[in-house]
C-alpha cells in the first residue's frame, strides 16, 4: 500500500502502553509485553510494505531498570525468547537488525543473543530495524562525547552527531508515541531535533496498520520548514522563491 504520500524515510516509535493493555484485560503486565512483541512484528511488516527504510523502536529505557525486579527480569527473558522466535523470519524478510544501547549491564547470554541476531542479518538490504534496549538519550550523548574526548577530537555538531549510536543513520523524520502520553522519556534526544511528533492514544499492543496509516497521514500534512519560511519551501505555490 503506497498511496500514502510522503512516506518518512525513518520512523521511530516509543512503544508505550503494554502494562495498561494487560491491566484492562486483568492479565499480568508480562502478557502486555508479549502482545507488544506481536504488535512489533506486524509494524515491521507494515513499515516495510509502505517503503519506510528505517524503523527505530524504544524497547527498554535506561530508567526501566527502576521497575519491579520481576518485571525487569521478565523483559530480559522476553527479549531472549523473541530473538529465538523472530530472527529467522526477519532474516528471511531481508530485515537488518541492530541493537542500540548500553550492553554492559546485560547478561552474557543476552549480549550473545544480540550479537548473533545482528550477525545473522548483517548483509540484509531491506528495512533497518534499530531496537533501543537499555537505551537513554542522555547516555547516548555522554558516550558520544566521551568517545570524542578519548580520541582527542574537537566536539562539533557534526563530530558529536557522528559519534552517536546511530551516527550513520539519518535522523528520524517521524517519532510516534503510543499509549497516550505526550513526552519523550529520554528517547532520541539529539536525533529528535527536527522530527515530526505524533502521539497516538492506542496502547502499543493495539497499534495496527490503521493506526500507523493515521500517523503517516498526519506526517504527510505537516510542513517541515527546518527554520525557513513556507515561501522558501514551495516556490511553485507562492510565486518567486525567497532565498
Ligand atoms: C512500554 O509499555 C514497554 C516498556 C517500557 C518496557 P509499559 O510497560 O510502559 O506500559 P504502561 O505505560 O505501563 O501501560
Ligand atoms: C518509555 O516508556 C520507554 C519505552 C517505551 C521503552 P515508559 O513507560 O518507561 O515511560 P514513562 O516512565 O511513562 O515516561
Ligand atoms: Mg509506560
Amino acid at each position: 500500500m503506497n498511496d500514502v504520500p510522503r512516506v518518512p524515510c525513518h520512523i521511530a516509535i516509543v512503544m508505550d502502553g503494554n502494562g495498561r493493555w494487560a491491566k484492562q484485560r486483568f492479565l499480568p503486565r508480562f502478557a502486555g509485553h508479549k502482545a507488544g512483541v506481536d504488535a512489533l512484528r506486524r509494524c515491521v511488516k507494515a513499515c516495510a510494505s509502505r517503503g519506510v527504510a528505517v524503523l527505530t523502536v524504544f524497547a527498554f529505557s535506561s530508567e526501566n531498570w527502576n521497575r519491579p525486579r520481576d518485571e525487569v527480569s521478565s523483559l530480559m527473558d522476553l527479549l531472549v525468547m523473541a530473538l529465538a522466535r523472530e530472527v529467522p523470519q526477519l532474516a528471511a524478510d531481508g530485515v537488518r537488525l541492530c541493537f542500540v544501547g548500553e550492553r554492559d549491564g546485560l547478561s552474557l547470554a543476552l549480549r550473545a543473543g544480540l550479537e548473533q541476531a545482528e550477525a545473522a542479518t548483517l548483509s540484509n538490504a531491506g528495512l533497518l530495524l534499530n531496537v533501543c534496549f537499555n537505551y537513554g538519550g542522555r547516555w547516548d550523548l555522554v558516550q558520544a562525547a566521551n568517545r570524542l574526548v578519548a580520541q582527542g577530537q574537537a566536539i562539533t555538531e557534526s563530530s558529536l552527531g557522528a559519534a552517536m549510536q546511530m551516527g550513520k543513520v539519518p535522523d528520524p523524520d517521524l517519532i510516534i508515541r503510543t499509549g497516550g502520553e505526550q513526552r519523550i522519556s529520554n528517547f532520541l534526544l539529539w536525533q529528535a531535533a527536527y522530527a515530526e511528533l505524533v502521539f497516538s492514544d492506542r496502547l502499543w499492543p493495539d497499534f495496527d496498520d490503521e493506526a500507523l496509516d493515521l500517523a503517516l497521514c498526519a506526517f504527510a500534512r505537516r510542513e517541515r520548514r527546518f527554520g525557513k519560511i513556507s515561501e522558501q519551501l514551495a516556490p511553485a505555490l507562492h510565486g518567486q522563491p525567497v532565498v
